[in-house]
């Protein structure tokens, strides 16, 4: 008996959480199977519930068709309690969506910030209700996240600025002109990205063995304003001769102007998330390495401290990062990028990360048997 009104109280808040999540674009919820039962055990825990809001879906591919799925593929194993949602790049809504997340009962919530103040106002909000906070794959500076789970962000753009060296080099470029089209000033990654990558590039501007063009930020990274921003990058300066773009996205853009100039395969252009159209764009030639972030990894790492919080336990972490405005350390868990070209596209499909079907559509059948893809 007693058991019974327990599962019932359990399944009753489980079903707030699920049907106040029903009412926004993009959500998932999931009550988990045996989770009833488990809270009516005798001295057992009940475990929490975990929130993760998402930035956008268009400034790539990876937050729906990757961080998604595997989140939700983790939470599911383990048997606890989520709700996915995607704040559509709209900041007013990400507040939203998390303070209903914490009035539904969330007691973890995991954030991919639009920016870092409203991403710090959803932090204290979550902390002064006592919910524990995760910053995934993006670190919200000053925001005070108990965990920070992404990549070495500075790396990935070191392998951006190595890469763009490489195909340079074999293109036998002289003195060429390099672009720059980075990141969202207001992400924290590209401001990481960037070191990453000057940090291989300024060394050739300064001894002139590369010439220093175009540089800006794409707000938002918005793959749109990144194709007018490019366009005009090249009517100013017609001889760019290498693209240093942070993303596939941005790198898409380029490619589609540089190809109305016939330029597209001559120009190297880098990119990142290993996107099946980055991927394709380098099959095809016209891109000339991207980075891969093995997103099952990352959400992997941030699902388990997220589970073990809400079950109440202290997870540790492997590392910690420092945040540049408040200079705290926060304990974080960064995981390791790798650069592909041609050669080792394979690798990405080879990890499951896309499959053959999807990337190797029409024209890029042959393609992909010449790159050695199964
Ligand atoms: C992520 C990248 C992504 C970019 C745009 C960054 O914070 O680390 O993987 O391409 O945001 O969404």
């Amino acid at each position: 008996m007693r058991k019974g009104i327990l599962s019932l109280t359990a399944a009753a808040s489980l079903l707030t959480f699920g049907l106040a999540a029903c009412g926004n674009d993009g959500g998932t919820t999931a009550a988990p199977e045996g989770a009833a039962s488990a809270s009516g055990d005798a001295g057992a825990k009940a475990a929490g519930k975990v929130g993760v809001i998402l930035p956008d879906s268009k400034s790539s591919a990876r937050w729906e068709t990757a961080d998604r799925k595997y989140l939700e593929e983790a939470f599911k194993s383990a048997g606890i309690a989520y709700d996915i949602q995607n704040a559509q790049g709209d900041k007013t809504q990400f507040q939203t969506i998390a303070d209903q997340m914490i009035t539904n009962g969330a007691t973890v919530l995991m954030i991919a910030n639009l920016d870092s103040g409203t991403g710090k106002a959803v932090l204290d909000k979550a902390k002064s209700q006592g919910v524990a906070t995760i910053d995934y794959d993006r670190l919200t500076l000053g925001g005070g996240a108990a965990y920070y789970v992404s990549f070495d962000n500075t790396k990935v753009g070191t392998l951006q600025g190595e890469g763009l060296v490489k195909c340079l080099t074999d293109k036998k470029a002289d003195k060429p002109i390099i672009a720059e089209l980075n990141g969202s000033p207001t992400d924290n990654n590209a401001t990481l990205f960037k070191n990453g990558y000057d940090g291989v590039l300024k060394p050739k501007y300064d001894s002139k063995e590369y010439v220093k063009g175009p540089d800006q930020s794409v707000p938002d990274w918005d793959n749109a304003q990144a194709g007018t921003i490019f366009e005009q990058m090249l009517t100013e300066q017609p001889k760019i001769a290498g693209v240093l773009a942070a993303n596939d996205g941005l790198g898409n853009a380029a490619i589609t102007v540089l190809k109305k100039q016939k330029l597209n395969g001559k120009v190297p252009v880098t990119g990142q998330d290993a996107t099946v159209q980055g991927l394709q764009n380098i099959l095809a030639g016209d891109q000339c390495m991207t980075v891969y972030k093995a997103i099952k990894k990352e959400a992997d790492a941030a699902s388990q401290l997220a589970i073990a919080l809400a079950k109440g336990e202290k997870p540790a972490a492997t590392g910690s990062v420092k945040d540049t405005e408040s200079n705290a350390d926060v304990p974080a868990v960064l995981l390791d990028p790798q650069a592909i070209y041609l050669d080792n596209v394979k690798d990405v499909v080879a990890d499951g990360y896309v499959t053959k079907d999807e990337l190797c559509t029409g024209e890029f059948a042959d393609k992909c048997t010449e790159a050695g893809i199964q």
